[in-house]
């Protein structure tokens, strides 16, 4: 039975909303005569105008002829009743998100469509396999998750239930890599890859904030400046809605009977209650309200830039900064040793290793110890985190901080906060992408390829823990869980026997 779509095959949108828009544009550029069906008087001819405007705009810029746009528009067929669905070859379901509601359309799809027909579902949070046990044909029906505007996300996460049959999932696949998309399969389990993987990058965060380790912009700017996320989580969470992403926290935190990795935060809940939801009410964790100056990041003054250090041990990964001192005229030695650090007189400044400063102070007995935060790329880097021990001396502070600025960062000090941000952070989210390869959700490319194309991180977080080492990440999940003694920071399984065997994330079959 051939399966595969072609551009000749019709496709049928059920719901003419955000979505089911975006998607129903997808469809008529790849070349289906595309119909679209909601409930709601009007909105189906709705959508087709707001494709027409959104052309219009592209047409105005010289993307598209008119041509195009008009082949484009004839493809687009609101219709009033979805009896008229009978020769889909694909129906994408983009309504509310309702077990109930989802499982009484495709009972409703199944006696209007052909046998042969694939039934896909955008839902974000709901199980295919729940809604397939609505249904007759469950080996039919395959999640097909676009993200927002789906014209421009090239992500889809293809989605298989229990009865999902291979075949299909294949052909919905097929048809999205037709559709010019960069598709994932995943198996059926909460927030499938996207919205499980990301959860750390908030929750790292809102935690960071709870605990007072540095105030909301420098959080953001560490993670933007020093980590290379293009947005930092505060003004993304802000920009997707404090009240959805903290459904969406909470809803993964129940589907997984409440596992302490997905815990949600209190600072965010009291936002949601308060109605300040981020950019649509004007105010959320920032104030949007033009009369409002923006608070800036915190930077460190200018401190007191050296001569020369000692760059001790294997640096790895901050073996870019080298080269920057080097050419700041700072003269560098190497010495032989067991842990990578740069030392200055008796000031000891390492990467975090998920212990706090005054943790590794006390551990090797030198208190003038500080810190610095994992950048993504430490000579692009335009900014480096920095943490003293609590019995640092200010002195030690100004030297650390001259020797950042001297390799053109500015310095944000935080708190002695364990793993600090983007360390923390990354670790988190890798662990997270370990486990979900660990159950099956999904292979450890899909995962990279998910983060990357879903919510435009900078480097998929499985190569991100291949770069820094699976072993220091694993190290670093293990300081945090014992500095906090919470399961939370538990490291995957996955992750340990990487370590154990030598081996990295991508390059295997996961
Ligand atoms: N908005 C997003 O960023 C996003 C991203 C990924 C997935 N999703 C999922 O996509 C689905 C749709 O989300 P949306 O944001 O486009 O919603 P939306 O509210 O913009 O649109 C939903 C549309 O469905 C119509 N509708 C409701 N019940 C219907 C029914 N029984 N039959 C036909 N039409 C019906 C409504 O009239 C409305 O026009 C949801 O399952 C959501 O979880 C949303």
């Amino acid at each position: 039975m051939e399966r595969v779509l072609s551009a000749a095959d019709t496709v049928a949108i059920v719901g003419a909303g955000t979505m089911g828009t975006g998607v129903a544009q997808v469809a008529a550029t790849a070349g289906h005569w595309t119909l679209i069906y909601d409930t709601r008087p009007g909105a189906a001819k709705k959508s087709v105008e707001d494709i027409r405007a959104g052309l219009e705009r592209q047409l105005f810029r010289g993307k598209i002829t008119d041509r195009e746009l008009e082949k484009l528009l004839s493809r687009l067929h609101p219709v009033e009743l979805i009896e008229e669905f009978g020769d889909a070859r694909l129906v994408f379901e983009a309504i509310v998100e309702d077990l109930g509601v989802k499982q009484s359309l495709f009972k409703k799809l199944e006696s209007v469509c052909g046998e042969n027909t694939l039934l896909t579902t955008n839902t974000s949070s709901l199980s295919i396999t729940a809604i397939a046990s609505a249904l007759s044909r469950p080996a039919n029906l395959v999640g097909m998750h676009f993200f927002n505007p789906a014209p421009i996300m090239k992500l889809v996460e293809v989605v298989s239930g229990v009865e999902t049959s291979r075949e299909a999932a294949e052909a919905v696949y097929e048809t999205a890599v037709m559709w010019g998309k960069n598709p994932v399969h995943a198996r059926s389990t909460p927030g499938f890859i996207v919205n499980r993987v990301a959860r750390p990058f908030y929750a790292e965060a809102l935690r960071l904030l709870e605990e007072g380790a540095a105030d909301v912009p420098t959080l953001d700017a560490v993670m933007r400046d020093c980590g290379g996320f293009r947005m930092g989580p505060f003004e993304l969470m802000d920009l997707i809605g404090n009240d959805v992403n903290y459904a969406v926290t909470c809803s993964v935190f129940s589907a997984f009977h409440m596992d302490p990795r997905f815990l949600p935060s209190l600072i965010q809940k009291e936002l949601v209650d308060g109605g300040l939801l981020g950019r649509k009410t004007g105010r959320g964790f920032y104030d949007y309200s033009a009369s409002t100056e923006k608070i800036r990041p915190s930077s460190a003054g200018p401190g007191t830039p050296p001569t020369a250090i000692l760059a001790e041990g294997e640096l790895g990964i901050m073996e870019a900064l080298i080269p920057l001192w080097e050419e700041a005229g700072i003269q560098v030695t190497r010495k032989a040793g067991e842990e990578a650090a740069f030392i200055l007189g008796d000031v000891r400044i390492a990467l975090t290793d998920g212990r706090t400063a005054t943790r590794r102070a006390a551990d090797s007995g030198n208190s003038n110890t500080l810190l610095f935060d994992l950048a993504l790329d430490y000579r692009q880097a335009t900014r480096i985190a920095l943490t003293p021990a609590a019995g640092a001396s200010e002195g030690a502070l100004q030297a650390a901080i001259g020797l950042f600025e001297a390799a053109g960062k500015e310095v944000s000090v935080i708190t002695d906060a364990p793993g600090m941000s983007v360390m923390r952070t990354v670790c988190m989210l890798a662990n997270e992408g370990a486990d979900a390869v660990l159950y099956r959700v999904c292979d450890a490319a899909a995962v990279d390829i998910a983060m990357q194309q879903g919510v435009n991180y900078p480097l998929g977080p499985l190569a991100w823990a291949d770069r820094i080492g699976p072993g220091r990440v694993l190290k670093v999940l293990e300081n945090l869980q014992h500095a906090y003694g919470l399961d939370r920071y538990r490291p995957s399984l996955l992750l340990r026997r990487i370590v154990e065997s030598g081996q990295c994330f991508l390059g295997r079959s996961g």
